[in-house]
């Protein structure tokens, strides 16, 4: 039996607290032993949807509960490290949603404390299990270009980080596993539009083999787009992540 928590029970958080409920429904070995969130009234009504138990800090859960094992972190971005270190210190393996933190610093430092308390951090690059890239990456052989568009209409969420890694780090990862060549060149723009980060980026990546990767991702978009698309030889493959569909032509 595997003793769960859930950190951070917001917009994306409440989903980690429905599926380890899910789980326990269906008899898997896993018991969640409660939902944490700095907004009381908000880990109140979550716990009493799903069964489990409320509290308004990781001190707190820790203190009733010392039995926690595994814990899902979808606090704010600019919180990951934080929470993280006070549950890999007690012991605790963690599902830190993406991106995994605010700065390169802070993820070295999280896979510092990982090593140091021999625990697992795993991040929540759930793009990497849609069906169509899980169906998609088989098929990938020499890719030379891509042509990648993440677009979504505006709302008042992960605000604490740009837009590449808000968004554009779905695609980073997705093409990153498909080329698997070292990166030479980096180019990109980006601009504040509506909030006081990056709002709007491209970035032009080249690779060693000679590929070139050209990523979109917007959050003020008047659209929702989430398509990747490439080229290699005799082919040409379109990904569509909403839809979940893989399109291939023989070129
Ligand atoms: N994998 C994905 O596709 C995906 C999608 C959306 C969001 N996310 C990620 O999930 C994380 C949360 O995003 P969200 O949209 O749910 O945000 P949100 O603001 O809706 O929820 C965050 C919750 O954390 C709580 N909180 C803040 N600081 C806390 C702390 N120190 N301790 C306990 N609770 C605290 C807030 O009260 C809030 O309820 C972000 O890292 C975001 O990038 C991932």
């Amino acid at each position: 039996m595997i003793n769960v928590a859930v950190i951070g029970v917001g917009a994306f958080g409440r989903n980690h607290a429905r599926v380890y409920h899910q789980l326990q429904q269906q008899g898997e070995e896993i018991r969640m032993v409660g939902v944490v969130d700095a907004d009381v009234a908000r880990a109140d009504a979550v716990a009493k949807e799903y069964g489990t138990r409320a509290f308004g800090s990781v001190e707190q859960l820790l203190t009733t509960h010392s039995e926690v094992q595994a814990a899902s972190v979808a606090v704010p971005t600019r919180e990951h490290l934080k929470t993280a270190r006070r549950l890999l210190r007690s012991g605790v393996d963690v599902l830190i949603e993406k991106p995994l933190a605010a700065s390169l610093a802070e993820a070295d430092e999280l896979i510092g404390l990982c090593q140091e308390h021999g625990r697992i951090a795993q991040v929540g690059h759930l793009e990497r299990f849609n069906p169509a890239v899980r169906a998609t990456a088989p098929l990938v052989t020499l890719p030379m270009f891509f042509e990648v568009h993440r677009l979504s209409i505006f709302t008042p969420r992960s605000l604490d980080v740009d837009v590449v890694l808000d968004l554009m780090i779905h695609d980073l990862d997705v093409v990153l596993s498909f080329v698997r060549s070292p990166v030479k060149e980096i180019r990109a723009v980006g601009l504040p539009i509506l909030s006081g980060k990056v709002d709007i980026a491209n970035v032009r990546m080249e690779f060693d083999s000679g590929c070139v990767a050209n990523f979109t991702a917007s959050r003020v978009s008047t659209e929702r787009v989430r398509k990747l698309r490439f080229f290699q030889p005799q082919q040409y493959i379109s990904v569509d992540y909403g839809r979940q569909d893989v399109l291939v032509f023989a070129v």
